[in-house]
């Protein structure tokens, strides 16, 4: 080819190949994550030899994929030793804020492979690649069920926690967390509430595992676990919080969890959603992104437009009052408030 005639689309080209080498570096980031290798590192250089054997790694691949790392400024090689940048920093277990469950807990990537499926079929590709649902995946893989309540935790603390002053609680709320994983933001929440009392609804597994997260908190006296099915029956409560749950939902499913609130709301209750919503427009959103991480999941996980939770609560007997959005977060999650509705002519939805 003539480089005087090159197409200029071969600039185009480069450009686009970039998202090629972000998702090798992104598998590397996952791997040694995996492995704890940043952790291993810790705050010093170390010799790679001795990284590799203290992690189980083999020493050639590791300066391969830490080359790579390096290049992409998460790690900084010296004379056969490695040392974390302030970046690779981040993916340690032991820092705040800590990304290392975000890339080491099952999730995306672990079915990342049959997005074609779930593109050709609508279906989840996570239970093409495994044979089974993304909740009974981990059901029966206890160690990834627990780094999956870890990084709903670690992840909490940097989205959901910075929502705390948005929630609407009443003083002394019971405060119903459907869903609530390990308890961490409902703990906050009573934290913030000293006459509030709490109840924590989740799968039985994760009610164990939550059992001594929050009686590690102060709060533990005024919490009651409950191991149930979100789709079933829900606790009474003055304040109900969903964080991040609908999104792992079909608008059918989403319909049945919202109608058992709001069957077991009285009048004055008041639902707190904690999600992203996806904005109006083409531009570039995390919401996006995330969107096809639950297409990938979860049959019929998706994000949702403020236009489609409205219509969703309004089907289920709830009026969406007002959407309000944290300073601080990390990503832009949202808290959507909402409030007994009439009930549909056509009776609850769900
Ligand atoms: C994406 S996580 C969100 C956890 C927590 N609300 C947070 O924001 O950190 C979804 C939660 O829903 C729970 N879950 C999934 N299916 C459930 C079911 N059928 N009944 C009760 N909980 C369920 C999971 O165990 C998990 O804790």
């Amino acid at each position: 080819m003539n480089p005087d005639t090159l197409p200029s689309s071969l600039h185009l080209a480069a450009a686009v190949a970039e998202y090629q080498e972000a998702s090798v570096v992104a598998s590397c980031l996952r791997a040694v994550a995996r492995m704890k290798i940043p952790d291993a590192i810790g705050d010093e250089a170390l010799e790679l030899a001795e990284l590799a054997r203290i992690t189980g790694a083999d020493a050639a691949a590791l300066s391969r994929v830490l080359r790579l790392l390096e290049a992409h400024e998460f790690v900084s090689l010296e004379h056969e030793r490695v040392r974390l940048t302030a970046r690779g920093a981040l993916l340690r277990s032991d820092v705040i804020p800590s990304l290392w469950t975000m890339f080491a807990a099952p999730g995306f990537a672990d079915a990342a492979h049959k997005l074609e499926h779930t593109l050709r079929t609508g279906q989840p590709a996570f239970a093409e690649a495994h044979k089974m649902p993304f909740w009974e995946f981990l059901r029966h893989h206890q160690n990834e069920a627990q780094l999956f309540d870890e990084n709903m935790r670690r992840q909490g603390e940097l989205l959901n926690l910075t929502m705390l002053e948005q929630i609407e609680a009443p003083h002394d709320a019971v405060v119903v967390d459907v869903g609530g994983g390990t308890g961490s933001l409902l703990c906050a929440l009573l934290a913030k509430h000293p006459g509030a009392r709490g109840v924590l609804v989740d799968r039985a597994d994760v009610i164990e595992r939550a059992r001594k997260a929050v009686n590690d908190t102060g709060a533990a006296d005024r919490v009651s676990l409950v191991a149930g099915d979100l789709m079933e029956e829900i606790p009474e409560g003055d304040c109900y919080l969903l964080a991040r749950i609908l999104h792992d939902w079909s608008d059918r499913d989403a319909q049945k969890i919202l109608a058992g609130i709001r069957r077991a709301a009285h009048p004055s209750s008041v639902l707190n959603i904690l999600e992203m919503v996806v904005p109006e427009g083409s531009g570039r959103d995390v919401s996006k992104y995330s969107d096809i991480t639950m297409l990938g999941l979860f049959d019929g996980g998706r994000e949702r437009t403020e236009e489609e939770f409205a219509g969703l609560l309004s089907s289920c007997g709830w009026a969406l009052d007002k959407v309000v959005t944290a300073p601080n977060g990390m990503v832009p999650t949202r808290v959507l408030v909402a409030r007994v509705g009439p009930l549909p002519a056509s009776g609850i939805v769900g």
